[in-house]
């Protein structure tokens, strides 16, 4: 154990996702075994610059566990971008304390961490996104219950459009990486998906597919069209007009990064934010705890920001078969 470090500090920053605060709760309690002290910074890196910060027992994570969002808040910090606040964000943690920190957040936090390290304060980042686009990770807390929720909808929404004979076209988030559009609509057998990764065409990839089906006597269809696509509106209104089959269109939006977290996201978040703790107390820092092979393991923060993360071909290839 590296005696350095006597006080940890954690925040959740950009989107939030379901499993977060296991991630939190993770943090303390292992920081608790430890005998290490934790600080809650409020609304990302807002709270580091405004000193938004108060101490965390394992009590104060009691009760957590099962909740969506973040009991820590979460913001969007566009000054924390400018490299004297950086340094400021570091003088205010050493104030309260604060000997290494946990950034729970998407890549952008990542930029963030990787700035505070290099302002002279120990980080570890975490990966926690619905959006499963860290580069470095095989996957990010918030995935699985975002999956999950989208399967909800989208059934639900099959029962309607089967009922009235419709076309769905539906609009799954994820920024500009197709992953929850991918493996939603697989586990949802839509006939159509869309995703930013590869390359598509209206008449080719949506037209004819429906027109086939219909042909073939089916009426009701889903397409499932991820948001770096988007133009779900348009599309279901040119659908309609090309088929004359009934169309509607559908952005789930917010609804997807709510809910109680799923078993793999409490689990996953728990081995991350434990691992979060235990690498710091080692006296390591400027690290990523991710997923590879299946394992939670870690990775340098500028190494892993540098990779490229590729929506598996296979998956794609495969929804096109799923849906002849
Ligand atoms: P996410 O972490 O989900 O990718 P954002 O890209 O919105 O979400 O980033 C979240 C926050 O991280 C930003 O509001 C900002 O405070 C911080 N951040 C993003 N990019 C940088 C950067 N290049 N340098 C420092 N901080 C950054
Ligand atoms: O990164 C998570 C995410 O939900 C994306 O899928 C989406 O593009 C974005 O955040 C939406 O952000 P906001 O909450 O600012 O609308």
């Amino acid at each position: 154990m590296n005696n350095d470090i006597r006080t940890i500090g954690v925040l959740t920053s950009g989107g939030d996702a379901p499993g977060m605060n296991a991630a939190i709760r993770a943090v303390v309690r292992v920081s608790a075994y430890h005998g290490v002290r934790v600080m809650g910074i409020k609304r990302g890196y807002n709270g580091l610059l405004h000193g938004e910060i108060e101490e965390m027992t394992s009590r104060s994570v009691s009760n957590t566990l099962q909740r969506g969002g973040t009991i820590l808040q979460t913001a969007r910090c566009l000054e924390f971008k400018e490299e004297e606040n950086q340094r400021r964000a570091v003088e205010i943690a050493k104030v309260f304390g604060i000997d290494g920190i946990v950034v729970i957040g998407g890549d952008g936090s990542f930029r963030g961490a990787k700035a505070l390290c290099e302002h002279g304060l120990p980080t570890i980042a975490l990966p926690g996104t619905i959006d499963n686009d860290i580069d470095c990770s095989e996957y990010t807390v918030g995935y699985d219950t975002c999956l999950n929720t989208v399967k909800d909808a989208v059934d639900k929404i099959r029962d309607t459009a089967a009922s009235h004979e419709r076309c769905s076209v539906i609009e799954v988030m994820g920024r500009a990486a197709g992953y929850i559009a991918i493996q939603a609509g697989i586990a949802c057998g839509a006939d159509v998906i869309l995703v930013p990764e590869s390359k598509w065409s209206f008449d080719e990839d949506v037209l004819r597919p429906i027109l086939e089906s219909k042909s073939r006597g089916k009426k009701n269809s889903i397409i499932v069209v991820a948001e770096g696509i988007g133009g779900v509106i348009d599309m279901a209104k040119e659908i309609e007009e090309k088929t004359g089959i009934e169309s509607r269109a559908t952005i789930l939006g917010h609804v997807q990064r709510g809910g109680s977290p799923t078993v793999r996201d409490r689990v996953v978040a728990s081995e991350m934010g434990g691992l979060a703790v235990e690498l710091l107390l080692e006296g390591k820092q400027n690290r990523i705890v991710c997923m590879k092979d299946h394992k939670i393991t870690d990775v340098d923060i500028a190494e892993g920001l540098a990779m490229k993360k590729v929506l598996p071909h296979q998956l794609i290839e495969l929804a096109k078969k799923l849906s002849v």
